[in-house]
């Protein structure tokens, strides 16, 4: 959930960017939750996640670091938000089909 809520904040963060016209803004709020940050997943979770989960997990962390690097690369703010736009379809895809549920053992 803190992953979820730093991708929130994210995105937030490239909007904010954008308007501002600031591409390095946009650049580090995306290489924020790229796949460095994925790493911080502990392998006991990871065991028990879905393999569609992982990879739609795994494609959106590897989208907002491919937004960082072409921010940094091009600075084109339209390219941005339609990368943005484009790699949200993942955030609706995942929560259309996954929830988190509390099992008590
Ligand atoms: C691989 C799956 C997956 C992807 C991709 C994903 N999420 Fe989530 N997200 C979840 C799940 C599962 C929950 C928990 C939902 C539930 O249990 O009802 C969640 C919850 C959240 C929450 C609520 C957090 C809280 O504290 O309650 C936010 C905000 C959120 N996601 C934002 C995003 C955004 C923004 C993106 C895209 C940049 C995204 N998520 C991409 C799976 C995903």
């Amino acid at each position: 959930m803190a992953e979820m809520r730093a991708f929130l904040v994210t995105v937030q963060q490239i909007n904010e960017g954008v308007l501002q016209d600031d591409m390095k803004k946009v650049a580090d709020a995306a290489r924020k939750v790229g796949r460095a940050a994925q790493e911080a997943v502990p392998v006991s979770l990871m065991g028990k996640l879905p393999l569609d989960f992982k990879k739609l997990g795994f494609d959106t962390h590897t989208r907002f670091d491919a937004l960082a690097l072409d921010a940094e690369q091009f600075g084109d703010k339209e390219q941005a938000l339609g990368a943005l736009t484009e790699l949200m379809q993942n955030c609706i895809s995942c929560h259309a089909g996954y929830r988190i549920d509390l099992v008590m053992e």
